[in-house]
Protein backbone atom coordinates (compact mmCIF):
# COMPACT_ATOMS: atom_id res chain seq x y z
CA UNK A 1 0.00 0.00 0.00
CA UNK A 2 1.54 3.15 -1.13
CA UNK A 3 -0.30 6.00 0.19
CA UNK A 4 1.30 10.11 -0.41
CA UNK A 5 -0.08 13.25 1.32
CA UNK A 6 -0.02 17.07 -0.61
CA UNK A 7 -1.31 20.28 -0.19
CA UNK A 8 -0.11 23.83 0.36
CA UNK A 9 2.67 25.07 2.64
CA UNK A 10 0.72 24.24 6.68
CA UNK A 11 -2.08 22.09 5.71
CA UNK A 12 -0.71 19.57 8.99
CA UNK A 13 0.61 17.27 6.91
CA UNK A 14 3.13 16.27 9.12
CA UNK A 15 1.11 15.52 12.32
CA UNK A 16 -1.69 14.13 9.95
CA UNK A 17 0.76 11.28 8.66
CA UNK A 18 2.08 10.48 11.64
CA UNK A 19 -1.71 9.86 13.08
CA UNK A 20 -2.35 7.30 10.15
CA UNK A 21 1.17 5.89 10.57
CA UNK A 22 -0.46 5.04 14.02
CA UNK A 23 -3.76 4.05 11.92
CA UNK A 24 -2.20 1.22 10.62
CA UNK A 25 -0.09 0.22 13.50
CA UNK A 26 -3.38 -0.30 15.40
CA UNK A 27 -4.35 -2.57 12.45
CA UNK A 28 -1.06 -4.67 12.84
CA UNK A 29 0.84 -3.12 9.41
CA UNK A 30 4.37 -2.33 9.54
CA UNK A 31 4.72 1.54 8.37
CA UNK A 32 7.01 3.55 6.32
CA UNK A 33 7.41 6.96 6.68
CA UNK A 34 9.47 9.21 4.00
CA UNK A 35 9.16 12.50 2.20
CA UNK A 36 9.67 14.29 -0.75
CA UNK A 37 12.68 15.99 -1.22
CA UNK A 38 15.23 14.61 0.52
CA UNK A 39 13.99 10.59 1.25
CA UNK A 40 16.94 9.42 0.01
CA UNK A 41 20.51 10.12 1.03
CA UNK A 42 21.39 12.17 -2.10
CA UNK A 43 18.03 13.42 -1.72
CA UNK A 44 18.79 15.31 1.67
CA UNK A 45 21.25 16.88 -0.19
CA UNK A 46 19.10 17.92 -3.06
CA UNK A 47 17.01 19.19 -0.51
CA UNK A 48 19.05 21.59 1.10
CA UNK A 49 19.76 23.02 -2.54
CA UNK A 50 16.08 23.12 -3.11
CA UNK A 51 14.86 24.79 -0.36
CA UNK A 52 17.55 27.43 0.84
CA UNK A 53 16.29 31.08 0.91
CA UNK A 54 19.63 31.74 -1.04
CA UNK A 55 18.73 30.00 -4.37
CA UNK A 56 16.47 31.87 -5.93
CA UNK A 57 17.86 32.11 -8.93
CA UNK A 58 17.31 28.39 -10.04
CA UNK A 59 15.44 28.58 -13.25
CA UNK A 60 12.16 26.38 -13.59
CA UNK A 61 13.56 23.96 -15.26
CA UNK A 62 16.71 23.27 -13.03
CA UNK A 63 14.35 23.11 -10.14
CA UNK A 64 12.35 20.71 -11.75
CA UNK A 65 15.08 18.65 -12.87
CA UNK A 66 16.30 18.54 -9.30
CA UNK A 67 12.67 17.43 -8.19
CA UNK A 68 12.88 14.85 -10.83
CA UNK A 69 16.46 13.09 -9.23
CA UNK A 70 15.20 13.27 -5.94
CA UNK A 71 12.29 11.04 -6.74
CA UNK A 72 13.98 8.72 -9.29
CA UNK A 73 16.63 8.28 -6.25
CA UNK A 74 13.69 7.67 -3.83
CA UNK A 75 11.45 5.75 -5.84
CA UNK A 76 14.69 3.48 -6.49
CA UNK A 77 16.40 3.12 -3.47
CA UNK A 78 14.12 3.38 -0.66
CA UNK A 79 10.14 3.36 -2.05
CA UNK A 80 10.39 0.16 -3.91
CA UNK A 81 12.46 -1.78 -1.60
CA UNK A 82 10.17 -0.64 1.32
CA UNK A 83 7.37 -1.93 -0.15
CA UNK A 84 8.43 -5.37 -1.63
CA UNK A 85 9.34 -5.78 1.97
CA UNK A 86 5.60 -5.49 2.82
CA UNK A 87 5.17 -2.49 4.56
CA UNK A 88 2.72 0.55 4.06
CA UNK A 89 4.58 3.36 2.72
CA UNK A 90 3.66 7.09 3.41
CA UNK A 91 4.87 9.43 1.77
CA UNK A 92 4.48 13.22 2.48
CA UNK A 93 4.71 14.90 -1.18
CA UNK A 94 5.37 12.95 -4.57
CA UNK A 95 4.77 13.26 -7.98
CA UNK A 96 1.35 15.41 -8.11
CA UNK A 97 3.46 17.90 -6.23
CA UNK A 98 5.96 18.63 -9.44
CA UNK A 99 2.66 19.29 -11.41
CA UNK A 100 1.05 21.80 -9.06
CA UNK A 101 4.23 23.66 -8.13
CA UNK A 102 6.21 23.78 -11.37
CA UNK A 103 3.10 23.81 -13.51
CA UNK A 104 0.61 25.36 -12.08
CA UNK A 105 2.84 27.30 -9.78
CA UNK A 106 5.47 28.08 -12.61
CA UNK A 107 3.89 27.77 -15.38
CA UNK A 108 5.67 24.45 -16.85
CA UNK A 109 3.80 22.24 -19.36
CA UNK A 110 1.27 19.70 -17.41
CA UNK A 111 1.98 17.28 -20.32
CA UNK A 112 5.84 17.30 -19.86
CA UNK A 113 5.63 17.34 -16.50
CA UNK A 114 3.64 14.10 -16.13
CA UNK A 115 5.95 12.04 -19.04
CA UNK A 116 9.31 12.85 -16.89
CA UNK A 117 6.84 11.74 -14.00
CA UNK A 118 6.70 8.69 -15.31
CA UNK A 119 10.17 8.15 -16.14
CA UNK A 120 11.21 9.04 -12.63
CA UNK A 121 8.75 7.13 -10.72
CA UNK A 122 9.49 3.85 -13.41
CA UNK A 123 5.29 2.78 -13.35
CA UNK A 124 4.85 3.44 -9.37
CA UNK A 125 2.26 5.36 -8.48
CA UNK A 126 0.65 5.75 -5.17
CA UNK A 127 -2.50 3.66 -4.76
CA UNK A 128 -4.66 6.59 -3.14
CA UNK A 129 -3.12 10.55 -2.36
CA UNK A 130 -4.97 12.89 0.20
CA UNK A 131 -5.17 16.15 -0.49
CA UNK A 132 -5.19 18.22 2.36
CA UNK A 133 -6.79 21.37 1.54
CA UNK A 134 -6.82 24.93 2.99
CA UNK A 135 -6.97 28.70 2.59
CA UNK A 136 -3.44 29.47 1.15
CA UNK A 137 -3.40 32.69 4.18
CA UNK A 138 -3.80 30.40 6.69
CA UNK A 139 -1.70 27.25 5.66
CA UNK A 140 1.17 29.87 5.12
CA UNK A 141 0.88 31.82 8.19
CA UNK A 142 0.85 28.36 9.75
CA UNK A 143 4.15 27.70 7.48
CA UNK A 144 5.99 30.91 7.96
CA UNK A 145 5.84 30.28 11.93
CA UNK A 146 6.75 26.79 12.21
CA UNK A 147 9.82 27.70 10.41
CA UNK A 148 11.14 30.76 12.33
CA UNK A 149 9.93 28.50 15.38
CA UNK A 150 12.48 25.68 14.50
CA UNK A 151 15.03 27.76 13.04
CA UNK A 152 14.64 26.84 9.64
CA UNK A 153 13.13 29.99 7.98
CA UNK A 154 16.43 30.41 5.68
CA UNK A 155 17.32 27.07 5.65
CA UNK A 156 13.67 25.25 4.33
CA UNK A 157 12.26 28.73 3.38
CA UNK A 158 12.40 29.27 -0.24
CA UNK A 159 8.99 28.63 -1.37
CA UNK A 160 7.28 30.34 1.83
CA UNK A 161 8.93 33.44 0.54
CA UNK A 162 6.75 33.24 -2.63
CA UNK A 163 3.96 35.76 -2.93
CA UNK A 164 1.01 34.91 -1.94
CA UNK A 165 -0.65 34.86 -5.56
CA UNK A 166 1.77 32.10 -5.93
CA UNK A 167 0.52 29.90 -3.13
CA UNK A 168 -3.37 30.59 -4.26
CA UNK A 169 -2.51 28.97 -8.14
CA UNK A 170 -0.90 25.95 -6.07
CA UNK A 171 -4.04 25.51 -3.88
CA UNK A 172 -6.31 25.90 -7.75
CA UNK A 173 -3.70 23.97 -9.37
CA UNK A 174 -4.51 20.77 -6.15
CA UNK A 175 -8.37 21.08 -6.90
CA UNK A 176 -8.52 21.21 -10.59
CA UNK A 177 -5.57 18.01 -10.86
CA UNK A 178 -7.79 16.03 -8.52
CA UNK A 179 -10.84 16.72 -10.37
CA UNK A 180 -8.43 15.29 -13.09
CA UNK A 181 -7.29 12.62 -11.16
CA UNK A 182 -10.64 10.81 -9.48
CA UNK A 183 -9.53 7.48 -9.50
CA UNK A 184 -6.47 8.22 -7.46
CA UNK A 185 -6.48 11.31 -5.77
CA UNK A 186 -9.04 12.45 -2.58
CA UNK A 187 -9.61 16.33 -1.05
CA UNK A 188 -10.08 16.17 2.67
CA UNK A 189 -10.78 19.66 4.26
CA UNK A 190 -8.01 20.89 6.55
CA UNK A 191 -9.14 23.80 7.78
CA UNK A 192 -10.65 22.29 11.05
CA UNK A 193 -9.30 20.77 14.06
CA UNK A 194 -6.53 18.14 13.70
CA UNK A 195 -9.06 15.69 15.17
CA UNK A 196 -11.41 16.52 12.71
CA UNK A 197 -8.73 16.13 10.06
CA UNK A 198 -7.79 12.81 11.05
CA UNK A 199 -11.13 11.35 10.93
CA UNK A 200 -11.41 12.29 6.99
CA UNK A 201 -8.99 10.95 6.49
CA UNK A 202 -9.43 7.81 8.08
CA UNK A 203 -12.62 7.47 6.46
CA UNK A 204 -11.22 8.23 3.09
CA UNK A 205 -8.71 4.91 3.78
CA UNK A 206 -11.38 2.94 4.84
CA UNK A 207 -13.67 3.32 2.01
CA UNK A 208 -10.67 2.49 -0.16
CA UNK A 209 -8.72 -0.14 1.43
CA UNK A 210 -11.06 -1.57 3.65
CA UNK A 211 -14.86 -1.46 2.60
CA UNK A 212 -16.56 -4.30 2.85
CA UNK A 213 -19.72 -5.33 0.97
P1 LIG B 1 8.05 20.61 2.51
O1 LIG B 1 8.75 19.30 2.53
O2 LIG B 1 8.34 21.43 3.71
O3 LIG B 1 6.61 20.49 2.18
O4 LIG B 1 8.73 21.50 1.35
C1 LIG B 1 8.89 21.03 0.10
C2 LIG B 1 8.68 22.17 -0.88
O5 LIG B 1 9.05 21.74 -2.17
C3 LIG B 1 7.23 22.61 -0.96
O6 LIG B 1 7.16 24.01 -0.97
C4 LIG B 1 6.76 22.08 -2.30
C5 LIG B 1 8.02 21.98 -3.10
N1 LIG B 1 7.98 20.89 -4.09
C6 LIG B 1 7.96 21.20 -5.44
O7 LIG B 1 7.93 22.37 -5.82
N2 LIG B 1 7.97 20.18 -6.34
C7 LIG B 1 8.03 18.86 -5.99
O8 LIG B 1 8.04 17.97 -6.84
C8 LIG B 1 8.08 18.56 -4.56
C9 LIG B 1 8.15 17.13 -4.11
C10 LIG B 1 8.05 19.60 -3.66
Amino acid sequence: MFITFEGIEGTGKTTQIQNIKKYFESRGKEVFLTMEPGGSRVGRELRKMLLHVDNKDLTPLTELFLYLADRAQHVAQVIRPELEAGKVVLCDRFADSTIVYQGYGRGLDTTMLQQLNEAAVAGLWPDLTIILDIDPEVGLKRATDRNIEEGKAMDEGRFEAEHISFHKRIREGYLTWAALNRDRIRVADASSSPNDVFERIKTIIEARFFATG
